[in-house]
């Protein structure tokens, strides 16, 4: 018998901080389960799902404003403890009958705050007799409701901290979920087990096991296909699947000729070589290219792709007998009915994946990712025994090379950038710097350039370099790369890469720009 990982639940209200998925994940980081419901959740749907703490994200809002998100009073009698973080700690003193003052001085930024109890949230901090923490709030409390003692205090001496021992309700003004506040775990630690007495069961072994068994349990004598598409997430559900079901699944790879350097032979070599998986490569270059002739159109392209994917895709699981589910790797940021998280974004780009195909199959869709971030299903995958060549690979888009060659996508323009993107990726790597990089990749403009080459006058390409950081792919920095990491990159691919005699660096942020230029 599996032990239920889940008895242990924590709830974030999410009143849409950009701090909220952080929250979430320095809980889960303590083996504790968490999950983030938008804050407009009925109360009646929060019981439903027994949580064993509480805690009140930040948010943008005052408590004051006209569409401040508020939650019943209700909420915080559940009889189970509750942290409210910044904005939360707020509405804990509005909601309970004490006073929010909009505050002259804004707080932003790093800071200290003197704790005056030491046993609760603080405990640990007696020693230091301070606490350096990450501020960022305009208002702040000017009296603590009726029951309620202030625990810290900021050099500005705002109030930084305040508990209901009895109710077991805290307030901290300031963000421990973030780096900054270097301590701030150990106060998310002093939160969960001391105040809240959990113990922290949920680990990703824990997980593994309770996965397979729920897999063997929906699949039964039936078969499911899952898309493989080489990238972490699709590769660690084929993973998992495989711990659950092996003999029942069979994974689909469809080689559309949009893809990486070695992408196809990397993902047979894996998964039929390594796991001995029911594998179908698809050869489709042909097929993907032909239809792309003369299409320019960003999103033309990516219909097309997307439609064409799916027709393939079925036609190859509708020769297989007995399929009735559809493995996908959906992941818990997908899922969160965030205040702030989807943002606009998820609209600008059709995203399309494999998101078409239950409809048009009639397959039931098994999505054992769906509770997990990226860096958990990263965890997982080392666990399942993935190599860390697909584990650390950066993300690549669905429509793949298409969408990094502006204007038509030939043959020979893909040649070109998967030639230069291996250079990008080689000297990433040499110098040490692919893991800490979100995507580094070569785009292909459609311009050309006039250059020389040793007496020749050359009339040729232009690739520009994209090269982020991101947590989670919704917002972007471009990295500030070293001055010879960049020079030997664009050396090496004028050099080496036929066709191309100009190399530029994308230095524009998301928003508002995207990390792929289509
Ligand atoms: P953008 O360009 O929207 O990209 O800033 C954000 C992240 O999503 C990836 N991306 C895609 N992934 N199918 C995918 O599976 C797609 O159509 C797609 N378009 C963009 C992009 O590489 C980045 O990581």
């Amino acid at each position: 018998m599996h032990t239920d990982i889940h008895q242990e639940k924590v709830v974030v209200l999410d009143f849409g901080s950009q701090y909220t998925q952080l929250i979430a994940r320095r809980i889960r980081e303590q083996h504790v389960y968490c999950e983030i419901h938008h804050c407009n959740t009925p109360i009646e749907k929060i019981k439903q799902l027994e949580p064993s703490a509480l805690v009140l994200s930040g948010s943008p809002f005052s408590v004051y404003d006209k569409d401040a998100p508020h939650v019943v009073p209700e909420m915080l009698d559940l009889g189970i403890p509750v942290l409210g973080i910044c904005y939360g700690m707020q509405l804990i003193t509005h909601l309970m009958g004490g006073e929010v003052a909009s505050s002259r001085t804004r707080e932003y930024g790093r800071t200290v705050v003197r704790p005056v109890a030491y046993d609760t949230l603080f405990s640990g901090f007696q020693a230091e007799g301070k606490v350096a923490v990450w501020m960022s709030h305009g208002d702040s409390i000017k009296k603590a409701p009726p029951g309620f003692a202030v625990t810290a205090r900021s050099d500005n001496d705002h109030v930084a901290a305040i508990e209901n021992r009895k109710k077991r309700i805290f307030g901290v003004q300031f963000h421990p979920e973030v780096v900054h506040t270097p301590r701030g775990t150990e106060i998310l630690r002093n939160f969960l087990f001391d105040v809240a007495g959990l113990s922290g069961l949920w680990t990703m072994r824990s997980f593994i096991d309770t996965e397979i068994a729920r897999i063997k349990g929906i699949v039964g004598e039936d078969r499911i296909i899952c898309a493989l598409s080489g990238g972490v997430d699709s590769s660690v559900v084929a993973a998992l699947i495989d711990h659950a079901v092996g003999e029942k699944l069979t994974c689909i790879f469809v080689d559309n000729g949009l893809l990486r350097t070695g992408e196809a032979e990397r993902v047979n070599k894996v998964f039929q070589g390594h796991f001995g998986m029911d594998l179908h490569v698809l050869k489709a270059e042909e097929e993907f290219l032909s239809r792309l002739d003369g299409v320019s159109d960003p999103e033309k392209k990516r219909k097309i792709i997307g439609n064409l994917f799916i027709e393939l895709f079925e036609k190859e699981a509708a020769a297989i007998p007995g399929v009735k589910y559809l493995a996908q790797g959906t992941l818990y940021p997908d899922v969160i009915e965030s205040v702030s998280f989807k943002g606009p974004s998820a609209t600008i780009k059709s995203h399309h994946n494999v998101g078409g195909l239950p409809d048009v199959m009639n397959l039931i869709l098994v999505e054992p990712l769906k509770e997990l971030f990226k860096d958990e299903v990263r965890v997982l995958g080392r666990e399942l025994g993935l190599p860390e060549e697909i584990i650390a690979r950066h993300p690549f888009p669905g429509p793949g090379l298409a969408v990094r060659i502006l204007g038509e996508v030939t043959r020979a323009h893909c040649d070109i950038l998967r030639e230069a993107d291996v250079v990008v990726e080689d000297e990433i790597k040499s110098a040490g710097l692919y893991d800490e990089i979100w995507q580094a990749f070569a785009v292909l403009l459609p311009v050309k350039t006039v250059g020389v080459m040793g007496d020749e006058r050359t009339y040729d390409n232009v690739v520009a370099l994209r090269i982020v950081n991101s947590l989670d792919g919704m917002t972007a920095d471009w990295v500030r790369l070293p001055y010879d990491v960049l020079a030997r990159i664009a050396s090496r691919i004028i050099n080496e890469v036929k066709g191309v005699n100009r190399v530029v660096y994308d230095v524009s942020t998301k928003p508002p720009s995207t990390i792929e230029w289509e």
